[in-house]
């Protein structure tokens, strides 16, 4: 694997002007991308903190597995572009990519791609398991639950200190990720669920086993299945994002890698992160005509309104998202395919984009569509239920969750986290007793 070491530049010189005190810390330069000032000793040599509550300014490690330019809108995995991954490669490939650092050959990609594939039913006893949810729970909070859940069924690859054990729990969360997000999908609407089929692409295999009905035979539209597969790639992996830190912290407590996982799922369903596909789906739906876009924009730039142009902004980009331009072609060629015409809610989205990106307020704040502006539309016109889209969101994010999680437990310098604070409560005081205080104890 062709990764860099990190290697020290040059170095840093924090100084108190007040005490004359002044401090020495590494600077640290990685293969490509901003340089780090290297604060590890900085608490333990000073006394001092640093303070960056929603680490915009800090790297919570270091990671070879992929690299955003915010400035420019470059996304890249392992140095391959997004763009060029979304059509020349297929989400198992881009799996393999990020798990193992290098493209595979043929023999190691069809090694892979069978492993992936027989390991792609669930134990029969998680049937039963998602009995236990109402019919009208989240598909999120299934999947929460269920992916927990397999933790308590595959006890022989719990070992993260094993490597074949962390192999074989990758390729168990790889392959049952499709399985059980097509059973959330089937259980909510009260149809049978349908098993996996050996002989069927990932994704080919994911819509059957979505949209099949045992009364009849399901052939997968194969612009579909590409679309689908597409999809899965541009969602992939992220860098640092919320859901992928939540499983790193989990997984530096040494929790199993299910139950880091469906941390990843719970933090990617809020509505500011992997929750914003769904959003904007009932955004668009809420705007309804392109003459209510202007009022919708003034409450988007509006402080006292919580209204947020879902789909848009982006802590890292402040360029147009590559993974934005991507679906947005691939929407295109879904809704011609399914010879939809005019969709209403596409139509509304591009003009929607075209006056946002031409107000002063998103220009300046540097404020362009990110990945979930057009997924949405796509995956409706695909059959999905808008409940069901950030389930296909966490279902592509697994590998970059498993990735990530897997090269944290590799570093040899991996340790717990724990950040620390700036304490702002009460100064120490005395406790007086509840007896004292007249209250009984029971
Ligand atoms: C994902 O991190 C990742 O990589 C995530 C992700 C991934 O692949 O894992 O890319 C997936 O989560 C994409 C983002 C999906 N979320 C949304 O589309 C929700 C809408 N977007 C916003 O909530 C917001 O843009 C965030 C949460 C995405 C980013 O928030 P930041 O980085 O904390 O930025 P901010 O809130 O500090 O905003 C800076 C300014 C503020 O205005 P001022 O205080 O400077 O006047 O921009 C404004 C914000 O009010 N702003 C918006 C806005 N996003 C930011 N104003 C209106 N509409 C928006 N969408």
């Amino acid at each position: 694997m062709n990764n860099t070491t990190k290697k020290e530049v040059k170095k840093a010189i924090l100084s108190f002007p007040d005490t004359g005190e002044s401090y020495e810390m590494p600077v640290l330069e990685g293969s490509v991308g901003p340089k780090a000032i290297d604060v590890r000793r900085l608490y333990t040599d000073t006394g001092y903190f640093t303070y960056d509550p929603g680490f915009t300014s800090t790297a919570s490690c270091e990671s070879g597995l992929t690299y955003i330019d915010g400035e420019a809108g470059i996304l890249s995995h392992r140095g391959y572009k997004i763009e060029d991954l979304a059509a020349g490669s297929t989400y198992l490939e881009v799996c393999y990519l990020l798990l193992y650092g290098e493209l595979p050959d043929k023999k190691r990609f069809e090694e892979f791609v069978h492993h992936v594939t027989y390991h792609s039913l669930v134990h029969e006893q998680i049937h039963y398991f998602f009995r236990g949810f109402r019919r009208d729970a989240h598909p999120m909070s299934v999947m929460v639950g269920a992916v927990g859940a397999l933790s308590a069924f595959y006890h022989d690859s719990l070992d993260i200190d094993d490597l074949e054990q962390r192999e074989l729990a990758a390729y168990r969360l790889l392959a049952k990720m499709p399985t059980l997000a097509a059973m959330a999908y089937k259980y909510s609407i009260g149809q049978p669920f349908t098993y996996p089929r050996n002989e069927l692409s990932y994704a080919e295999n994911f819509l059957h086993m979505t949209f099949s009905v045992p009364s009849e035979t399901y052939d997968v539209n194969p612009v579909l299945a590409r679309a689908m597969d597409k999809i899965l790639i541009l969602h992939a992996d992220h860098e640092q994002n919320a859901s992928t830190s939540t499983v790193r912290l989990a997984g530096s407590s040494r929790a199993n890698p299910f139950a880091c996982i469906a941390s990843g799922i719970a933090s990617l369903w809020g509505p500011a992160h992997g929750g914003a596909n769904e959003a904007v789906l009932d955004m668009l739906t809420e705007i309804g005509s392109p003459n209510r876009i202007p009022e919708f924009i003034e409450r988007a730039k509006n402080k006292d309104d919580p209204f947020r142009l879902m789909g848009f902004g982006h802590r890292v980009y402040k360029n147009y998202d590559p993974r934005a331009q991507v679906m947005r072609e691939a929407c295109h060629e879904v809704l011609s395919e399914l010879g939809i015409e005019n969709e209403p809610l596409l139509d509304l989205a591009m003009q929607l984009e075209k006056i946002a990106l031409e107000d002063e307020y998103f220009v300046e704040r540097k404020l362009f569509p990110n990945v979930d502006f057009y997924s949405g539309i796509i995956l409706k016109a695909m059959g999905f239920p808008t409940s069901m889209f950030t389930v296909l969101f966490a279902l592509s994010r697994s590998v970059g969750w498993i990735a990530q999680w897997k090269e944290m437990i590799e570093e040899p310098t991996q340790k717990i986290g724990r950040p620390r604070q700036l304490y702002t409560g009460p100064a120490p005081r005395h406790y007086v007793p509840m007896t004292e205080r007249g209250i009984e104890i029971p």
